[in-house]
């Protein structure tokens, strides 16, 4: 298995290439199921999940081709992948997939749409939490689908179609707002979505949908409301820029210290980071290239934070806030309200010698002024890069294990951050 190398204490600066949002991307290559025509996606980022999701979708029947990069083209821009499921050769999901990729469950709502009939297995626990698929399942109900678990699936059966229906979710799900978005496009009659995700994600999703002839309203708020259509067209879409990659290279830089551009970044997608890299005394100037971000000598300053839906500050930088904050100036609290184990990296921060302190759902982390270089290795995506961060700043050499985590979410990690001045190495296993 590969690792990482970091030594720390070097500034970055430069530039780092925002690339397109992996939770974006896989649920627009999920919709590709809803019609028969193709779907081109482009500036699809190249990780392990868009892999795996496509020998899913492959596996469903869909054809799928990735064009090769183009004379001229920089290395930053994304995949363009053309999908086409003209016939859906196999409704079920199987586990040995599904258990790999929580999101392979999101294709239980468009294979319902559009065959009727889906069996698809429960994706079972994962590192940050229980991450249950009730709100799923009861969305798929309302919309007029018997559901039944067997051996470990949810086989799902809309014989006569599904119907639209009033859909008000008891908390917020990206999830199941995805679902019961890709289901009721295609439902006879009306649908409402309230109390609706209103991630960025799911804008890109819907915005996609319409372009395949959906009906959806009340796009990017917490109320979705579709008018169902009998079919969709193929369309050309362009994934959005990943805005967790992009608080993620804004805090290596914060923590770094330096000057760096984060180069297509939306900073729309981003106030609540933005707001708290201010507070902890970052500078974070948004300019038309995307978002500058720089740190000359300025402490760190403390910070109180609540993770929460979007517009909130975003679970998926919770890790890498908290990184940050091992090197402030006072102590900051960290609260984490999605996910209820969503801590494993406050252990492995411990080894490079952070002093942080958990009390249930809250973070206590008590800035320090050196972090040392140790050997970690954390159990998912975000938590493994808290660590590249912390790397950054810690004196000697950090080695971060398991590195199949980071390739899941980040592409070409180690270049980014190296164009910038890091020392960061990939050794192969
Ligand atoms: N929940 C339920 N029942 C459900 C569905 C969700 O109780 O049927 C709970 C979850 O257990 C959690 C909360 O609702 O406590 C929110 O979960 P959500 O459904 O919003 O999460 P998700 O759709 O499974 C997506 C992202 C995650 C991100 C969360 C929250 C993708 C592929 N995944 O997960 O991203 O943390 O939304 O924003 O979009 C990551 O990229 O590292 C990642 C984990």
């Amino acid at each position: 298995m590969d690792r990482i190398r970091i030594r720390g204490g070097n500034r970055l600066n430069g530039t780092i290439p925002i690339s397109g949002a992996k939770n974006a991307a896989l649920p627009l290559m999920i919709v590709s199921l809803l019609t028969p025509e193709t779907l081109t996606l482009s500036n699809v980022p190249r990780l392990a999940d868009v892999r795996l999701l496509q020998r899913i979708l492959q596996n469903h029947g869909i054809d799928i081709m990735v064009a090769g990069k183009r004379p001229g083209q920089n290395g930053a821009a994304g995949d363009v992948m053309h999908l086409t499921a003209r016939e859906i050769a196999d409704t079920t999901a199987p586990y040995e997939l599904v258990s790999k990729m929580r999101a392979s469950f999101w294709v239980l709502g468009p294979l319902l749409a559009r065959c009727g009939e889906a069996r698809v297995s429960l994706p079972g626990g994962c590192a940050i939490g229980t991450r249950p698929v009730d709100m799923h399942l009861t969305a798929m109900e309302q919309l007029g689908a018997e559901i039944a678990i067997e051996g470990g699936y949810v086989i799902a059966r809309a014989r006569k179609g599904l119907k639209g229906a009033h859909i008000r979710f008891d908390k917020v799900s990206v999830g199941a707002t995805h679902a019961a978005l890709m289901a009721a496009v295609l439902a006879d009659g009306d649908t409402v979505i309230e109390n609706a995700a209103a991630e960025p994600e799911i804008g890109d999703v819907a915005e996609c949908l319409v372009k395949m002839g959906a009906r959806i309203e009340g796009i990017h708020s917490t109320e979705l409301r579709i008018r169902g259509v009998t079919s969709l067209s193929g369309a050309t879409h362009s994934v959005i820029p990943d805005r967790i990659e992009t608080g993620t290279y804004a805090m290596c830089a914060g923590m770094a210290g330096g000057d760096v551009l984060l180069k297509d970044a939306n900073a729309g997608h981003l106030g609540a980071v933005i707001d708290v890299m201010r507070q902890a005394g970052i500078d974070v100037d948004v300019v038309n290239e995307g978002v500058r971000i720089h740190r000359n000598g300025a402490a760190l300053r403390p910070v109180t934070v609540d993770t929460a839906p979007f517009p909130g500050f975003p679970t998926d930088c919770q890790a890498q806030l908290m990184a940050l904050m091992t090197m402030a100036t006072g102590t900051s609290t960290i609260r984490e309200t999605i996910f209820e184990n969503r801590f494993m990296h406050v252990q492995e921060l411990a080894r490079l010698g952070a002093d942080i302190h958990l009390h249930g759902d809250t973070a206590e982390v008590r800035g320090v002024r050196k972090l040392t270089g140790a050997q970690v290795m954390a159990t998912d995506l975000r938590a493994s890069v808290s660590l590249v961060i912390a790397g950054l700043a810690a004196a000697g050499e950090t080695m971060i294990n398991r590195v199949y985590h980071l390739d899941r979410g980040f592409e070409t990690l180690e270049e980014k951050l190296s164009a910038c001045g890091a020392d960061v190495t990939r050794i192969s296993g």
